[in-house]
């Protein structure tokens, strides 16, 4: 079956699933291309005359099934080739912002995998400004945002570099850098030259490691790279002087629950790590990932946390205070933020 957000807490009340998904959060970890569902990977193909190896919706759905990393990764570049448009890319775009402000996501920072879209003829700026159309168009709703250019660690350095130097004539229309896709066997080490270009070219830097790589992936995004976050670093918890270093230099960690359930990463919720990096004192957050491919939004995972380990609303709130710090939002807009959580918490307080 494909993962269906109205499904994905079935333990919790209405009432209590209404409140936590209201909870005001960043979300800084969200890979646009794995916002695509099923039903747009259909109407896109047709409308854009790209050929799909599914044949239903029926068999799409049955395919969601990974037992790793590269398992997944397969399925989301297949999806993701009938993308081909600024058009798409802006609905892509939307549909994404409609459904995590119905999950209260108020600021979004927006991985985009552009080299997946050049190596099929797709011009970053396309992706780039269709991104941006959605982005301006969800300002009027209250979400704030901005987009994280991702390298593919997968492909050539010079593919990343020359990506780079693309769009380095649009910077303004760029938050930050990062690097996803297969991790393990393609180190931090690699791409050096690529975030000391971004780093000249003004642009904050995260990456993402410690997903299925070792911790030193951790250390050497921070080393090497000058990650301002790490992406995942689950894995961190196997090296102690790293989580030590994360605590005190107050590094965040952008977790994706569902997303490390769905890939192996951890067996199941109730094991997942993150109550351990709280306990830590770590500067962790929760975020969605790919949600159209993983279960459900960042609400979602919120309330699964709930379901699996009892989570107290001043748990809650401070995942989304964690959140805020962690964004790269304007001292201005966290603020704001941080004013909209108080609301929140005034508002839980009066119901007891
Ligand atoms: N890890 C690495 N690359 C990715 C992921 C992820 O979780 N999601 C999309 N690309
Ligand atoms: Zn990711």
């Amino acid at each position: 079956m494909a993962p269906s957000a109205d499904h994905a807490n079935p333990g919790l009340s209405a009432e209590r699933l209404a409140r936590i998904r209201s909870l005001p959060t960043a979300e800084l970890h969200l890979h646009i291309e794995g916002t695509l569902e099923p039903d747009m990977v259909f109407e896109l193909a047709e409308r854009n005359g790209v050929s799909v190896p599914f044949e239903s919706l029926e068999d799409l759905s049955s395919r969601y099934r990974f037992h790793d990393l590269q398992s997944f990764l397969n399925l989301y570049y297949e999806c993701m080739s009938v993308l081909r448009t600024r058009d798409d890319f802006r609905a892509l775009g939307e549909r994404y912002l409609q459904r995590a402000h119905e999950q209260g996501v108020r600021h979004v920072e927006i991985f985009f995998d552009a080299q997946a879209h050049t190596v099929r003829g797709v011009e970053a700026e396309d992706v780039l400004d269709g991104l941006l159309d959605a982005l301006r168009a969800a300002e009027q709703k209250g979400i704030t945002g901005g987009l994280i250019l991702s390298f593919l660690r997968d492909r050539p350095v010079q593919e990343a570099m020359d990506t780079l130097e693309s769009l380095a004539h649009r910077t303004d229309d760029l938050l930050a850098v990062g690097l996803d896709s297969a991790e393990v066997g393609y180190p931090p080490e690699l791409f050096v030259p690529v975030f000391a270009r971004a780093k000249e070219l003004g642009l904050h830097r995260v990456s993402h490691a410690g997903e299925e790589g070792p911790p030193s992936y951790v250390w050497d995004a921070l080393d090497l790279l000058g990650a301002e976050r790490i992406d995942h670093g689950v894995r961190a918890l196997e090296d102690p002087e790293l989580i030590d270093r994360l605590r005190r230099e107050r590094v965040p960690l952008t977790v994706c629950p569902f997303s490390n359930v769905r890939l192996a990463v951890v067996s199941d919720l109730a094991q997942h790590p993150i109550a351990e990096l709280l306990d830590q004192g770590i500067l962790a957050t929760v975020n969605s990932d790919d949600p159209a491919y993983f279960g459900g939004h960042l609400g979602d995972n919120l309330a699964g946390l709930v379901e699996a380990f009892g989570l107290h609303d001043e748990t809650l709130e401070r995942l989304a205070r964690n959140s805020v710090e962690a964004s790269f939002a304007s001292e201005r807009r966290k603020a704001e933020l941080n004013a909209l959580i108080d609301h929140w918490v005034e508002s839980v307080a009066a119901t007891r």
